[in-house]
């Protein structure tokens, strides 16, 4: 069995507009909220299960009305995430903790509009294979290692991969991995550094250039141009 953590209770502290009534992950791009079109990628592949929504508190029966709106057969479950987004994915487990226990899960940003199915297979293969992995994509510009503004170091960029979402372990691999950080107060943005820290070897997969993260205000009117061409056929 297979799960998906959908994790949607950030505030989206670096991406707010003047007059934005709600964070990014609930604005919207085309005809649906940010948080639809990933949703609906898992929903739709038939190797996902389970998905849980990790959201706002305030949010979960907005979001629990809107799932009842879209076509879902597969085992939902919205949740209230955290004050972190670790914490967020460590509440998701302990969700699926009182479950069917997943064999695996697939971790994935709302803020990530553009996950295909593709995306999702590659990461299935990838999780089944190794046990661990996530997505990621080479650097097509240099980077720069800078303090005060100033280049310390220029980077090889032939090691460099920025990772994106989905990322994916084994359950029980990211059910320890998180208790371990949490008792020893290791704080990080994403679930592969999580098992790194908990001695997991984790493998790199291919993503997409186009499976952005809305970031950056900027980050918004460059989804809306995106959705018009990767969602017209939607
Ligand atoms: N997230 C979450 N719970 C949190 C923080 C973040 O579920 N407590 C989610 C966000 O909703 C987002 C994803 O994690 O889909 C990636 O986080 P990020 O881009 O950092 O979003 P925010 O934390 O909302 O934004 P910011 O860091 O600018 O405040
Ligand atoms: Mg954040």
């Amino acid at each position: 069995m297979t799960a998906a953590i959908l994790l949607a209770a950030g505030v989206g502290t670096r991406c707010a507009r003047p007059g934005d009534k709600s964070p990014k992950q609930f604005l919207s791009i085309g005809k649906h909220p940010v948080w639809v079109w990933p949703f609906l990628a898992f929903a739709n592949h038939k190797e996902i299960d389970h998905i849980v929504i990790a959201t706002l508190p305030d949010m979960v029966d907005t979001i629990r009305e809107h799932i009842q709106k879209l076509p879902c057969n597969k085992d939902v479950v919205v949740t209230a995430g955290g004050a972190t987004r670790q914490e967020s994915v460590r509440l998701s487990l302990a969700v699926l903790a009182n479950g069917n226990k997943p064999d695996f899960v697939l971790i994935h940003d709302a803020a990530r509009p553009f996950l295909t199915a593709q995306i999702i297979s590659d990461t299935l293969a990838g999780v089944r294979k190794y046990g661990a992995c996530s997505t990621g994509v080479t650097a097509s510009d240099t980077v720069k290692k800078v303090s005060d503004g100033v280049i310390v170091e220029t980077l090889d960029r032939n090691q460099l991969v920025l990772v994106q979402t989905p990322q994916a372990g084994r359950f029980d691999w990211l059910v320890e991995a998180h208790e371990k950080a949490r008792k020893e107060e290791i704080s990080v943005t994403d679930d592969a550094a999580i098992l790194e820290h908990a001695g997991h070897e984790v493998r790199i997969v291919k993503g997409s250039p186009h499976n952005l993260k809305i970031t950056q205000p900027e980050d918004l009117a460059l989804a809306d141009a995106l959705a018009a061409i990767v969602f017209e056929r939607v």
